[in-house]
């Protein structure tokens, strides 16, 4: 596949992967075949991400409010699929020298699956060229909470933009220049509330199982022609 790129990629993309259950469904398959598809390419274009020189990809796999109102079942089968990504990632982890990192309130997950991805963290902390960052359990709000909670004691004039990015799950990364959605919804539906105040947002009706390195190619080349001003002319 030829692929001709933009000079001026974003550092860092946020993706919204929606429509995995819609693209099963269309296809007469359960919702899991959905998510199944859908994990396999969240590993390609992540790899892809890696490839073309992005810095940082973070990616919403499992918001709280998905958690909280999907079937048992169906959250279940994510942790099975979660599973699979964490253990695939370990054995490749030489080859696909990527840096994973986790954010949201991983307390109700599993301890098994905390227990892979401390070890997938503690890994892959050693490949500084190109960063994951999977958001599990996973609320903007919760994230702002967390860190209002953990600078309560603060000097109020201590408490400064810089201060506060510092507190919160994405410390340290810049913010995403670019944030992603497929499956046809315009919306940010509590992803990244706080990082996302000057992203660039693209919204494609491609659900997330058919949203190619080819589509995301076309969504960078229009992202490289956009006029960012930050509030100024
Ligand atoms: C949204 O589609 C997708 C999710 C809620 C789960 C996303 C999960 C994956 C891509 C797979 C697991 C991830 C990893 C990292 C292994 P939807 O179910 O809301 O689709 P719909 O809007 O068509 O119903």
């Amino acid at each position: 596949m030829r692929i001709k790129l933009p000079a001026n990629l974003p550092a860092h993309i946020a993706i919204i992967m929606d429509g995995n259950g819609r693209w099963a469904a269309r296809r007469g398959l359960p919702r899991k075949a959905g998510h199944a598809v859908g994990s396999e390419n969240f590993r390609t274009i992540a790899t892809f991400c890696r490839d073309i020189g992005i810095r940082y990809l973070t990616v919403y796999a499992l918001s709280t409010e998905n958690a909280r109102s999907r079937p048992p079942g169906e959250v279940e089968g994510i942790y099975t699929l979660l599973r699979k990504y964490l253990d695939e990632s370990l054995q490749k982890m030489a080859r696909d020298r990527i840096r994973l990192k986790f954010f949201g309130d991983l307390s109700p997950l599993p301890p098994d699956i905390r227990a892979l991805i401390d070890k997938t963290e503690e890994v892959s902390r050693q490949y500084t060229g190109f960063q994951t960052n999977i958001c599990l359990h996973y609320g903007g709000r919760d994230e702002i909470l967390r860190a209002v909670r953990s600078m309560i004691n603060a000097k109020p004039d201590t408490v400064d933009e810089a201060a506060f990015s510092a507190r919160l799950d994405t410390a340290g990364i810049p913010d995403p220049d670019l944030c992603i959605r497929t499956g046809g919804e315009s919306r940010l539906s509590n992803f990244l509330l706080w990082q996302l105040a000057y992203a660039e947002l693209y919204y494609t009706k491609t659900l997330w199982p058919g949203f190619s390195a080819k589509e995301l190619t076309s969504v960078l080349t229009d992202f490289s022609r956009r006029n960012r001003r930050y509030g100024g002319l």
